[in-house]
């Protein structure tokens, strides 16, 4: 997978020489390309951003020096492969919320470039531009407002990264993270052991280590409904009804969440201790 980034910050970026994405990189799973826009600036101060039309505070990121450096990025793929068309990745807080579903969807283009902004955004007319010719996606990574985009880029580089085939040493251990699409799909993780069995008078769940491969598997997915009904009960109920078992459904009462008519789960009427 190709991924170019354009930035003010190019030196912000450094993290993707290191661990899983590093190693990507090291190994030619991923090719990452940072490039500073200011060097599509043409001014002595190599300026980037402008006044807002319409007043109030903060300054906008000109659309002059991303139009060129898009321009210059998407021609760079192109004049290899003219049928190359990478996807647009613009993060703002405004965008659509950055889920597993959507790190899955953008580990399966070949080439994605990201446009992380500063100041109060980036010129509209730039993202109607390239919406016209790259598919663009406008991505939050979460309900807060960060000082650029940049650490978003790296989030979202992490978590599409570790997808890519190969990127992981177990190709697995994907599979069961909280939010992997197929049976975690609406669920957490529950909680994980290893040695020593015992720590500070603490011991493991007996069940971890019986041997039994079917009540193991039955114990983590009870522990993911526990865990997902206490700490993200919204997701207990967008559950697919399709994906419950009678024993889920069993669990989910003891939880205190109640059955609909449409096979879906209610909120509780009150908090239900763990
Ligand atoms: C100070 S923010 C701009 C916030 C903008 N005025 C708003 O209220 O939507 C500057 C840049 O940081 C990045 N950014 C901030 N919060 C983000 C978030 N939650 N997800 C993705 N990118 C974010 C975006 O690139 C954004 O354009």
């Amino acid at each position: 997978m190709r991924l170019d980034v354009v930035t003010i910050f190019p030196e912000y970026l450094e993290p993707l020489n290191v661990s899983l994405v590093g190693k990507a990189r090291a190994r030619g799973q991923l090719d990452v390309r940072v490039h500073d826009l200011r060097q599509w600036t043409h001014d002595r101060h190599n300026t980037v951003d402008d006044t807002p039309y319409g007043g109030g505070p903060g300054m906008v990121m000109k659309p002059d020096p991303w139009g060129e450096a898009l321009d210059a990025v998407i021609a760079s793929g192109t004049a290899a492969d003219p049928d190359a068309r990478p996807v647009l990745v613009v993060p703002t807080p405004s965008g659509v919320p950055f889920t597993q579903r959507l790190a899955v969807e953008l580990s399966e283009r070949p080439w994605l470039v990201f446009a992380p902004a500063r100041y109060e955004g980036i010129d509209r007319r730039v993202i109607e531009e390239y919406g016209e010719r790259l598919d663009v996606y406008e991505v939050s990574i979460g309900d807060y407002v960060l000082a650029g985009g940049e650490a978003a880029v790296l989030v979202i580089t992490e978590a599409v990264a570790r997808l890519l085939p190969g990127v992981l040493g177990n190709a697995e251990s994907h599979q069961d993270d909280s939010f992997a699409p197929g049976a975690m799909a609406d669920l957490l993780e529950g909680p994980v052991y290893t040695k020593p069995p015992q720590w500070r008078g603490r011991g493991i769940p007996e069940v971890l280590v019986s041997g039994h491969h079917g009540r193991i598997a039955r114990w983590r997915r009870d522990e993911a409904f526990r865990r997902t009904s206490r700490n993200r009960p919204d997701l207990i109920e967008r559950c697919d009804p399709a994906a419950l078992d009678k024993h889920d459904r069993a669990l989910l009462g003891e939880l205190g969440w109640r059955e609909l008519p449409d096979g879906r789960f209610g909120r509780p009427g009150e908090l239900v201790e763990e």
